[in-house]
């Protein structure tokens, strides 16, 4: 695997090949730094510039990357099978990757929904470059802040990053709503926060909670948001939870009265009103010199295989290859009022949050949910239950490797151009 290993190549070979490689190396770096004066690109700090020594090639591309040119839509594309460059890491290589995403591990058969790379109409996106981002985030506090999706894009991340980490050097850690991933080296965190309405609920237990009885509070931030302040890179989501419902339990009073008192509002109601709390809290609490923010946009469901004229189909279940030859997404029932309402309040705030679009690119991707080869309540599905997907297919949460590298990559193309 090229980008989990190239680091401990080097103490294999002799110190005179090291040399020359070394000079072969600057001399590369110097010329093409000349031709290719016109790319947009970017050199890491000169400290690890030499660090990545193996194939000529690779170390001359692990430091710079050809950023896309900022105004191009890099959410406006199609998808491309392309098995030399993803996945970007091996399902089996990622100790952290949880039992709900490891679906070949869980007995998946398939695995081409791994293979396939976003290509942006107008340009290309970088190659993730492990070491590139890690310098980019060196002493700095990450962290995903949303429901579940956020959660599988956090592991993602998690396992895009600690490839490149010595073993011993990173480690995760538990406590209430919050999940730490650490990297000692770049004293790095990558944070997930369980907060899936983003305000207050009875469901931020992340371990307790309610699907059925959700009740949320529209105008309150759990601890004020205490537990996002100082944070460098903050990422937003909400959605799946909104979308059981039409209608939005509103809390009226306390959660201890007894017995509870609450409205109920209709969703793009309720949904307004939290994102004006956020984008209040937002513009209150962070300072844009020092925090980046983001909001990623809702990921989509693939529940029914008539949406995508596959009248065999069995929700997700059976589906191996991309919705490909349209032009456009097809409709998968995706609230796109939500949609438009955060790139609206986003849009005019005077903190700046850089709204990232997966909903399109996503909707394609009937191929790339945890299905069947996933856990329920905790617990890998039972053979019955694995027997019975029109039960249980999971077409919510997503594979690993799969989607959600995609929106890092986006993430990362992101976090460099804008730095
Ligand atoms: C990539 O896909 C092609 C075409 O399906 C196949 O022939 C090849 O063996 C695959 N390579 C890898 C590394 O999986
Ligand atoms: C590590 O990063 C934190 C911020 O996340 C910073 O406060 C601290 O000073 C850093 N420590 C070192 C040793 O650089
Ligand atoms: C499904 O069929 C309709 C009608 O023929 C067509 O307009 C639509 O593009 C098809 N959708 C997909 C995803 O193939
Ligand atoms: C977008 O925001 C403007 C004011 O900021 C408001 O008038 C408009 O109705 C909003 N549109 C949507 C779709 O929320």
């Amino acid at each position: 695997m090229k980008h989990s290993c190239s680091s401990n190549i080097i103490s294999h070979k002799s110190k005179s090949y090291h040399v020359i490689l070394l000079v072969s190396l600057i001399l590369i770096l110097l010329f093409k730094r000349f031709i290719y004066n016109g790319d947009i690109r970017l050199l890491a700090r000169s400290n690890v510039l030499f660090r990545p020594i193996g194939i000529i090639e690779e170390a001359d591309d692990e430091d710079r990357v050809k950023l896309p040119p900022k105004g191009c839509d890099i959410f406006t594309g199609n998808w491309v099978f392309d098995n030399k460059t993803h996945p970007l890491y091996k399902e089996d290589e990622c100790e952290f990757l949880s039992q709900q995403v490891t679906c070949i591990r869980n007995g998946r058969q398939d695995s081409l929904y791994q293979s396939w790379r976003w290509q942006p109409r107008d340009c290309s996106l970088p190659k993730f470059k492990p070491r590139l981002m890690l310098e980019k985030l060196r002493g700095k506090r990450v962290m995903f802040v949303g429901d579940s999706l956020n959660r599988n894009q956090w592991e993602s991340m998690v396992c895009l990053l600690q490839s490149s980490i010595s073993p011993g050097k990173k480690s995760l850690k538990m406590s209430d709503s919050l999940v730490i991933f650490t990297i000692e080296e770049y004293n790095t965190t990558v944070e997930f926060y369980w907060a899936p309405f983003l305000v207050e609920s009875n469901s931020d237990n992340p371990w307790r909670h309610t699907i059925k009885d959700r009740i949320i509070m529209p105008e309150s931030i759990k601890n004020g948001g205490n537990d996002w302040k100082g944070v460098d890179y903050l990422i937003f989501n909400t959605y799946i939870w909104w979308m059981n419902t039409g209608y939005i339990k509103v809390l009226r009073g306390l959660f201890n009265a007894d017995p509870i008192e609450y409205d109920e509002i209709q969703r793009p109601v309720a949904f307004r009103k939290v994102l004006k709390t956020w984008a209040k809290w937002i513009e209150e609490n962070v300072d844009p010199k020092f925090t980046s923010v983001y909001f990623m946009s809702m990921s989509p469901l693939h529940i029914k295989s008539s949406d995508w004229n596959n009248s065999d189909g069995i929700r997700c279940a059976q589906e191996t290859l991309p919705v490909t030859n349209v032009f456009k997404p097809p409709n998968v029932g995706t609230d796109h009022r939500l949609f438009r309402m955060v790139a609206n309040v986003t849009e005019s705030m005077k903190v700046p949050v850089f709204f990232l679009d997966i909903t399109t690119l996503s909707e394609y991707r009937k191929d790339a949910h945890a299905s069947v080869y996933t856990t329920r309540q905790g617990k890998l599905m039972t053979p019955e239950q694995q027997a019975d997907p029109a039960t249980y297919a999971d077409c919510i949460h997503w594979c690993l490797p799969g989607l959600p590298d995609t929106w890092n990559e986006l993430l990362f193309a992101h976090i460099i151009l804008h730095s």
